[in-house]
């Protein structure tokens, strides 16, 4: 587990927590994940996830609170020396407190210890809020999938490809 000066801890996300987790993935995403998805993809030989939370009488954004309050997670998969990020969501009502990138910090120290050369991700070229925290993390376009995602509402959109540099 690790403490951010915020007061926000990271810890290992196992099957404990997939309810957990399948709660904050439907605030991120229309084809959200259920708590078996979640327990599958962590059975994965390599994959590992990691659970953001702000404990019980810490204050964060503005309010001490009362329990332990689930903010985000991610879920990582590991090939070999290749890394690629499965999902990262944050809680819609937590958002732009750096929860989501003190996430990601969190999964590069963790693949430092696996001798993880490559991260890559893919992610949809009209969400920004996920472009900019990948950009503003090191990561650059290396390439697009045409039509990768379809939208309910609207035409198939472009997946980028971007790597860690
Ligand atoms: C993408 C997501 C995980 C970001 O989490 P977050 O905790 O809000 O992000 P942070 O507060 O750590 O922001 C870090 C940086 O990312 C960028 N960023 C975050 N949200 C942004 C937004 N709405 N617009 C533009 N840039 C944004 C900023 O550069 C920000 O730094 P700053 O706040 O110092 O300016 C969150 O918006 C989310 O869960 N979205 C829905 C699920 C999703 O799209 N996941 C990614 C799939 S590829």
């Amino acid at each position: 587990m690790t403490t951010d000066a915020s007061g926000i801890e990271i810890v290992t996300l196992t099957p404990a927590f997939a309810g957990v987790a399948a709660a904050l993935h439907q605030t991120g995403f229309d084809d959200c994940w259920d708590e078996s998805a979640i327990c599958d993809l962590l059975a994965v030989p390599g994959a590992f996830g990691l659970l953001a939370f702000v404990p019980a009488g810490i204050e964060f954004d503005g309010e001490i609170t009362a329990g332990d309050i689930p903010l985000g997670f991610v879920l990582v998969q590991t090939v070999l020396d290749e890394a690629e990020i499965n999902t990262i969501v944050v809680d819609g009502n937590a958002r732009r407190h750096g929860v989501g990138r003190l996430l990601m910090q969190n999964v590069f120290a963790q693949l430092q210890n696996r001798a993880s050369a490559r991260l890559l991700l893919e992610v949809a070229c009209d969400n920004d809020a996920a472009i900019g925290l990948y950009t503003g993390l090191g990561f650059g376009e290396i390439g697009r999938r045409r039509g990768y995602y379809h939208r309910k509402d609207g035409p198939a959109v472009d997946a980028l490809v971007m790597e860690r540099v």
